[in-house]
């Protein structure tokens, strides 16, 4: 991979190219162009309103774009009906704010989705789940209710419940922003070792840390605009361009 953050030859998985989005007369995505290979791990920085949340809406579709067009493995996201539920299904995305349901325990919330969209059957699903609650360290807590958990514990059950639709992409958009310091650390393990087993991941972060430590690339976007793309090293070490400068004395200061 070239300093300047060139994904290395391997197609991408997804893939953005000139896309615009407006709010009105808010121009808030600006010929965006980004991709992310297949395994690779994007993180994509940038000041509050920036952008980055309207950018991972845009992926799965929560919102729709006014031009350009994003892929996913070369097939332009679908616009609605059963094609718009798998892409859903390939497309796992895990917000600040947990969204598991309260009122099931955290087996339910993780089997619900495959149970209704893929049709697993039951015993396979919940046997995926308690694999998945495992995996993020929470083995113990498939009977307990969201409200009995810890913030870092409801979020490590999120990405359990986006794993369990074997996502091919996981977007991130600042999953460890609602927490106490003390559970951030543990969130970001999650992540990371997530990444190191080949995921393949666009994350929203405040988290330098992880940036420098998870990412294969990080992605500057400034008023809708991509504006860098680079290795961390490169980014954090040189960046290029002068609101890159700001923004990093900004954060780093905190
Ligand atoms: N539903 C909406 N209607 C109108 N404007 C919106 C809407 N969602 C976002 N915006 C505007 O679009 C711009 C980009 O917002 P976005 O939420 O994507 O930024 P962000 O980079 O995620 O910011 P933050 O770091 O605060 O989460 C902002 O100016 C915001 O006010
Ligand atoms: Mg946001």
């Amino acid at each position: 991979m070239s300093e300047t953050g060139e994904p290395g030859g391997a197609a991408a998985l997804l893939r953005l190219s000139g896309v615009n989005k407006h709010y009105g007369p808010a121009h808030v995505l600006r010929d965006v162009d980004l991709e992310v290979a297949a395994g690779e791990v994007v993180v994509l920085l940038g000041a509050s309103g920036s952008g980055k949340s309207t950018l991972c809406r845009c992926v799965n579709r929560l919102e729709t774009v006014d031009s350009g067009e994003i892929t996913l493995d070369g097939v332009p996201i679908p616009a609605e009906g059963r094609e718009l539920a798998r892409l859903r299904a390939q497309v796992g995305m895990v917000f600040q704010s947990f969204n598991l349901f309260a009122h099931r325990t955290v087996l339910e919330n993780i089997t619900l989705a495959p149970l209704r969209v893929r049709r697993l059957p039951r015993e396979r699903a919940e046997a995926r789940a308690r694999e998945l609650l495992d995996r993020v360290g929470l083995a113990d807590k498939a009977a307990a209710h969201p409200a009995q958990l810890s913030g870092g514990q409801q979020q490590r059950v999120a990405i359990a419940r986006a794993l369990a639709m074997d996502p091919r992409l996981l977007l991130f958009d600042e999953p460890t922003s609602a927490l106490d310091p003390e559970m951030i650390g543990e969130v970001l393990e999650v992540m990371s070792e997530l990444a190191a087993e080949g995921m393949t991941m666009l994350v929203v972060t405040h988290e330098m840390g992880f940036a420098r430590r998870a990412a294969d690339r990080v992605a500057f976007l400034d008023q809708g605009r991509i504006l860098e793309t680079a290795t961390p090293d490169a980014f954090f070490e040189r960046p290029a361009t002068e609101r890159a400068r700001d923004f990093l004395a900004k954060i780093l200061r905190h």
